[in-house]
């Protein structure tokens, strides 16, 4: 199965992706975590490890030169991608964990951030996966991403949605385009709810939205304060 994680920014899916890696993995999974967000790189850390993996967009020789390079010799120019291989310098493997990264802006004027949702979309089509392995996708914030098909390669999108209504609008848009685009299972987790009466509240705002609820998760000061560290502790 393919899941990619998604919501507006700073809603929790780098946090819901960390506890979705790790309670997969305890279930006997193989996981492998997509990072396709280029805007933020402290996820390596959150999973625990020591470094980032070198990202993909390397392969291709940068964003600019994407299109042309990307038919090249390389794992990328494969039909089908399997774990086993993408080498250890673009896959750090850690306890079962595995990270890719796609590749992030690194010069201002490199310009807008197609090229990534090309290759995450292009990776994740090529990726196949065994029945115990699982991928993780960290989307991008936002909506952009399904401009570029990125949710077509995927079977199931997970909307991160957390209590500001604002959330809920782009929870409702996020559930729309991937529905629209024929994904199998759209879902939607609460996440940083302060009481059982928000999280009632926000499921019912959902539900009006036709948007099927997996969960919520508490707002917890210790998750909060662990991310000044750039870690996650572990939760419950
Ligand atoms: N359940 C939670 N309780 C408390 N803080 C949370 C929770 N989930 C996320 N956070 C905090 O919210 C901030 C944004 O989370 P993050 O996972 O980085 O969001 P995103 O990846 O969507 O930008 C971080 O400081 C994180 O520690
Ligand atoms: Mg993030």
């Amino acid at each position: 199965m393919k899941i990619a994680v998604c919501g507006k920014g700073g809603s929790g899916k780098s946090t819901v992706v960390t506890l979705l890696a790790n309670q997969a993995r305890a279930g006997g999974y193989r996981v492998l975590v997509v990072y396709s967000d280029e805007s933020n790189s402290g996820l390596f850390r959150m999973l625990g490890f020591d470094h980032p993996p070198v990202p993909l967009m390397e392969l291709v020789g940068g964003k600019k030169s994407l299109k042309q390079r990307m038919a090249q010799p390389s794992v990328l120019a494969e039909n089908r991608i399997l774990l086993e291989d993408i080498s250890p310098q673009h896959l750090v493997e850690k306890d079962g964990l595995r990270l890719v990264s796609i590749g992030k802006i690194l010069q201002s004027l490199e310009g807008c951030a197609c090229p990534m949702g090309v290759l995450s979309r292009e990776f994740l089509k090529k990726l196949v996966l065994k029945a115990d392995e699982l991928a993780i996708v960290d989307m991008e914030a936002g909506v952009e991403h399904f401009g570029r098909g990125v949710e077509t390669s995927v079977d199931s999108v997970l909307i991160v949605v957390e209590p500001p209504l604002e959330s809920v609008e782009v929870a409702q848009k996020i559930h729309d385009l991937a529905s629209g685009i024929g994904v199998k299972n759209v879902w939607a987790i609460i996440n940083k709810v302060p009481s059982e009466e928000t999280a009632t509240k926000l499921q019912a705002e959902l539900k009006k939205r036709h948007i099927d609820v997996v969960g919520h998760i508490h707002f917890d000061a210790d998750v909060f304060s662990s991310s000044l560290e750039g870690k996650i502790p572990e939760m419950g």
